[in-house]
């Protein structure tokens, strides 16, 4: 057994089911034994799972081409700042070096106040614990996690808490009897928090995700398990060994930040934010050199990941 799993298991014998939430809390960021946190290095060829920043440099240049877009469009402020939330190995580093910088991590760096700038999450708000839901009749009732003496499992973890329910009143409810649906408190917990701190600018977050609408294409809920690059529905099992996602739920970013004083710029898919970041030189700068795998990255940004990840891009005016 996992130590991550020792822990959880030990936890759930002392106190009963714990929600999926803490359950993934310790499986990726136990501070010793979960998932980020471990010492090993989950990204890359050698880790679980691909994410565009392993697409450099063409993802790197593109993105910083973006990024000098946005910087033009806020007037060319010369403190311009870039907040990195999940900034990973801190791949992005380097092609944000024409602005400020802060990467934030868990236990590491944090958003800095006052800022103007861009606030960029890739991958950030899929990797954030979430609660999970399942609609039983007329009720929607919390799903826990249980230990059945070999394993962890789903059990009944009775009505969800009223800031579940709201977020499911707003942002899309399951609607069939056994549909599943995760909540996710803590993104809205990091918007309020950078809505407090950043003064003007815009934030990105490129994702997995769905809007409220197309919810529906998720009766079974989205929550997915990574291990060397393969996907497992199984995301009970070896916590602290894999990776946990779930999609995200733009409808809920985009309207809980415009409460917040921030309004929509686009949501669009990866591709088509890539596209219109590299066409002003013809994606010259992104090619430079005309090797064939920069032209092979390109490829898979455009026609393959960028198609499915989507990007949401929010601006904040704030005051001058
Ligand atoms: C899927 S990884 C993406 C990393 C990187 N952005 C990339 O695309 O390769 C998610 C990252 O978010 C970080 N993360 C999760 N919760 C966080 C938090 N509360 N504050 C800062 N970073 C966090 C994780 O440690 C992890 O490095």
């Amino acid at each position: 057994m996992s130590p991550a799993a020792e822990i959880l298991r030990r936890e759930i014998a002392a106190q009963g089911p714990v929600s999926f939430a803490r359950f993934m809390e310790v499986a990726l960021y136990h501070p010793e034994h979960g998932y980020y946190q471990g010492g090993r290095d989950p990204f890359g060829r050698d880790g679980d799972f691909y994410t565009a920043h392993q697409l450099q440099p063409v993802f790197g240049i593109l993105m910083q081409a973006f990024a000098r877009s946005l910087h033009e469009q806020t007037g060319l402020p010369p403190d311009f700042t870039v907040v990195e939330l999940g900034a990973g190995r801190g791949e992005m580093a380097p092609f944000f070096e024409p602005w400020r910088y802060t990467g934030v991590e868990v236990n590491r760096g944090e958003v800095p106040h006052g800022v103007t700038g861009l606030v960029y999450a890739n991958e950030f708000f899929d990797a954030l614990p979430v609660h999970v839901v399942m609609r039983r009749g007329e009720e929607l009732r919390e799903r826990h996690v249980g230990w059945s003496g070999d394993g962890f499992v789903w059990v009944d973890g009775g009505p969800v808490s009223s800031p579940v329910a709201d977020y499911l009143a707003r942002y899309g409810t399951p609607e069939n009897d056994g549909d599943v649906a995760e909540v996710n408190l803590e993104a809205l917990r990091h918007l309020r928090l950078l809505t407090e701190r950043f003064r003007r600018g815009f934030l990105l977050a490129i994702d997995y995700g769905y809007t409220q609408r197309e919810l529906i294409r998720f009766p079974a809920g989205t929550l997915m398990s990574y291990r060397r690059h393969q996907a497992m529905e199984d995301v009970l099992a070896e916590p602290g060994e894999r990776d946990i996602t779930s999609h995200v739920n733009f409808t809920a970013l985009e309207q809980y930040a415009r409460a917040l004083g921030w309004r929509m710029v686009r949501l669009e898919s990866l591709a088509s934010l890539l596209l219109r970041a590299g066409e002003p030189d013809q994606f010259g700068t992104a090619l430079e050199g005309g090797d064939l795998s920069r032209r092979l990255q390109l490829k898979t940004l455009l026609y393959g990941m960028g198609e499915t990840f989507r990007a949401l891009l929010l601006e904040k005016k704030g005051e001058e």
